[in-house]
């Protein structure tokens, strides 16, 4: 059902879409023709249900709502997001050291590039085994404790670009379930361990609670004093660090401009750069800022971030999609859709408007696992459940490495992924079934029966998304293009991305409730709902 957002341009197409099964067959070049590259990327939009029209008149709907504006306040480091009254301007963070980004008016490439040398020189200092623990032994193992954004950039990217023998292994807490920190510490040498607690805020509690629990194992096992060498601090309050303990030249800092589910490129990521190196750690941020500056510069119809952002809407908007999947066909990607979810659904998950009128609709949730996995878990639903949910394949044109082994696994990762596609674009026609069922011997009654279990639909949309190859650079590159994404659709569906307060208000009840687990309900502002399980559970603890 189209959504009463379409303008008529595009209203009039929604009622009468293209039919994949057709236009594939009838338009062979459209494969050639829907295409968009930038940064080493090519979006392929030949299996969306768009053709050449409906995308320029999508285009030409964004360019209404003021994308090109936008594009300009966020680049210009103005203060867009306007609930916290600050800017979003994580581009600064890959920025050249040259490129002088201002952010409110204020140059702040310099601040950041201070910063990134900080780290660099951190960074290799452990690697070389020239900063040591306090017993004098080299680290071996950095363990990042931090939540959300603090976690889910750093944890993407150490994964998707580690080797297979690393100078010192990054690990990485986040659930305020202790048994996750108590899994990770299980494996470490203390004298050997450096921990990096990372929280723009050093108040998260899942990251306070974790601190704590990491520095008592440290102090138990090691001297105090030990403190001071075993562990580092990245937020954008410095003070509350060293109330923890962490000594100032230990502490690096970032900025309120950086929100947190963007922070990766700065000293969030120090995990990441002391697991992979400042270099891989520099091309993934050239990657980054390779997109920002397509993105910047790009005109909307030949922009990569922009097309991908426009066919999501009009699943959306026009063919009624109820959600977005992602699947990328590297396991090195493993947590590519939790960072991604993360970064959209943070964003964009609101139902008001920037002018604090109800959103008719916003960004549907976003879902997914690596390929070939999926394909054994939830792939039935997206071929046969009732309703098509669009798909974003991911893939690299190139294997890990040329070991025959790796390419050869490689050649059917891509096999199954265009299979998927072809797939999802054809199904599997009445006729075909019939032709098939009858080769088999079935007679007309069973056939009949079996037929419809056998059917696929297909018309479902997919995009392909190609790399050249999963490095840090392209890796930057496909990250900024889904940042971006996410911003021209917060411009299409007209919602503020930069905030989130929709996690406040648990956090806030979080506490009322943990104080009245320990000490009882009476006199706590509890519902009774609540209070019921309370009492329960206290029962079960006593
Ligand atoms: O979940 C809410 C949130 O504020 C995220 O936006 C953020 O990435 C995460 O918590 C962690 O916050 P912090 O880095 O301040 O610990």
């Amino acid at each position: 059902m189209p959504s009463p957002q379409l303008p008529e341009s595009l209203a009039q197409r929604a009622q009468n879409p293209i039919d994949l099964r057709r236009v594939l067959v009838d338009d062979p070049g459209r494969a050639a023709r829907l295409q968009v590259s930038a940064a080493g990327l090519t979006l392929d939009l030949a299996t969306q249900r768009v053709d050449g029209p409906v995308l320029q008149a999508l285009t030409a709907h964004a360019e209404q709502q003021g994308l090109i504006e936008a594009r300009r306040s966020l680049f210009a480091g103005a203060r867009v997001n306007v609930t916290e009254d600050r800017a979003a301007a994580h581009m600064a963070l890959r920025a050249p050291r040259d490129a002088g980004f201002t952010v409110d008016g204020a140059e702040v490439s310099g601040d950041v590039h201070a910063v990134l040398d900080a780290m660099t020189v951190f960074a290799e200092a452990v690697r070389s085994g020239t900063w040591r623990g306090h017993t004098g032994e080299v680290i071996t193992d950095v363990v990042n404790i931090g939540i959300g954004g603090s976690d889910l950039g750093p944890r993407m990217v150490v994964t998707a670009l580690a080797g297979q023998v690393a100078a010192v292994r990054a690990h990485f807490v986040a659930n305020v379930d202790a048994i996750e920190l108590r899994d990770v510490l299980a494996g470490l040498d203390p004298a050997r361990t450096l921990f990096v607690i990372t929280s723009k805020t050093f108040t998260t509690v899942e990251t306070m609670t974790n601190a704590r629990l990491a520095r008592d194992w440290l102090c138990q096992r090691l001297p105090d004093a030990a403190v001071g060498q075993h562990f580092v601090a990245v937020s954008t309050h410095l003070d509350a660090a060293a109330a923890f303990g962490i000594p100032g030249e230990q502490c690096f800092g970032f900025w309120d401009w950086v929100g947190g589910r963007y922070s990766v490129w700065s000293a969030v990521g120090l995990s990441a750069m002391i697991a992979l190196g400042p270099q891989a750690f520099a091309d993934l941020r050239a990657g980054a800022w390779a997109m920002d500056e397509h993105f910047r510069d790009a005109p909307l119809a030949d922009n990569l971030p922009v097309q991908m952002a426009l066919v999501a809407w009009w699943n959306r908007e026009a063919l009624g999609l109820p959600t977005q999947v992602v699947v990328p066909y590297l396991q090195r990607l493993i947590h590519f859709v939790p960072w991604l979810q993360q970064l959209e659904m943070e964003s964009n998950g609101k139902g008001v408007r920037r002018d604090g009128t109800a959103a008719l609709s916003s960004t549907p949730p976003l879902w997914g696992d690596v390929g070939t996995n999926g394909q054994h878990a939830f792939f039935q639903m997206l071929h046969q459940g009732p309703q098509a949910q669009p798909v974003d394949f991911i893939v690299a044109a190139a294997p890990v490495s040329d070991d025959p082994a790796d390419v050869a696994s490689h050649r059917l990762l891509l096999a199954n992924a265009l299979a998927q596609r072809s797939a999802l674009s054809f199904g599997k026609s009445a006729a075909t079934v019939e032709s098939e069922l009858t080769a088999q011997g079935l007679d007309a009654a069973q056939r009949a029966a079996m037929a419809p279990h056998r059917i696929f639909p297909g018309n479902r949309p997919s995009s392909l998304l190609v790399m050249p190859r999963l490095d840090a650079f392209h890796l930057g590159a496909l990250m900024a293009a889904y940042e971006h994404r996410t911003f021209v659709l917060s411009v299409l569906w007209g919602v503020l991305p930069f905030d989130q307060w929709g996690v406040e208000l648990g956090k806030a009840i979080a506490k009322t409730i943990d104080r009245a687990l320990a000490t009882g309900t009476d006199g706590a502002p509890l519902d009774a709902a609540t209070a019921y399980w309370v009492e329960r559970f206290r029962q079960t603890q006593a």
